[in-house]
């Protein structure tokens, strides 16, 4: 039973999924933290496992960049494979002075400048928002090991090179937004349509108001706190 861009079986899947937008990422986390975990899928290089985690079933699948793709990969999951919650884990540019880098953050809203929404026809705006449990349990496995993460609205953007600059920037912050990131608008969305449950989870990679950037090694350290938030919320 494949899908257009998804190669697994039915039931390859476990109930939860974890999101990193790179495929790699995704291979470092079942290699590092999954036991038994077996491929569930390669097609277009978009990397998924599932294997085991404090003896439960989880899996982690690579999202790709931006809305149109995690749309893709979220719009199959929930609605062909049966998965129930998908959990993204990536990074994102602060843009709130109340941030540094290496932060993390989970996003209670998605802001946007992505159409992604313009499809579902809606008589007003919509409001894109994580999975009340989930978050509340991710809180919950945070403050477990002690890692600090902050919980506020993203902007997911359409754009990674914006000619808008500072202004745009600005602009979302005095509005209390925390950072921005690419992809968590459509995977709320899918979640909303499909009746399931979503959840981003971000690493501050850099710093759209200080400057301030993370080396590739400090960003692995960090990852690796944000990684096991996830798994544990999976695990619960
Ligand atoms: N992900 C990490 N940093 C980002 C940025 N500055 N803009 C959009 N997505 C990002």
């Amino acid at each position: 039973m494949a899908t257009p861009h998804i190669s697994a079986e039915k039931g390859d899947f476990a109930k939860t999924v974890l999101m990193p937008g790179d495929p790699l990422r995704a291979k470092f986390i079942a290699e590092t933290f999954l036991t038994d975990a077996v491929e569930v899928n390669h097609t277009r290089g978009i990397l998924g496992y599932t294997g085991l985690y404090k003896g439960k079933r989880v899996s982690v699948m690579a999202s790709g960049m931006g809305c149109p793709s995690i749309g893709i990969y979220s719009h199959e999951l929930f609605n062909f494979y049966d998965v129930e919650n998908i959990i993204r884990i990536g990074s994102a540019g602060a843009l709130s002075e109340r941030l540094k880098v290496r932060d993390i953050v989970a996003g209670i809203g998605s802001n946007t400048t992505s159409s992604y929404a313009e499809q579902y026809h809606m008589p007003g705006t919509l409001a894109p928002t994580a999975d009340y449990t989930l978050l509340s349990t991710a809180v919950d496995c945070a403050k477990a090991r002690k890692i600090e993460m902050h919980v506020g609205n993203l902007l997911c953007s359409d754009a990674f090179y914006n000619e808008g600059g500072m202004a745009e920037t600005v602009s979302w912050a005095k509005m209390g937004t925390l950072a921005v990131e690419m992809e968590s608008t459509a995977l709320y969305l899918e979640a909303a349509r499909a009746g399931k449950r979503a959840l981003t989870i971000v690493t501050i990679s850099d710093h759209l108001i200080t400057g301030e950037a993370t080396t590739a090694e400090e960003r692995q350290n960090t990852f690796t706190q944000m990684m096991e938030i996830a798994l544990d919320t999976a695990a619960r």
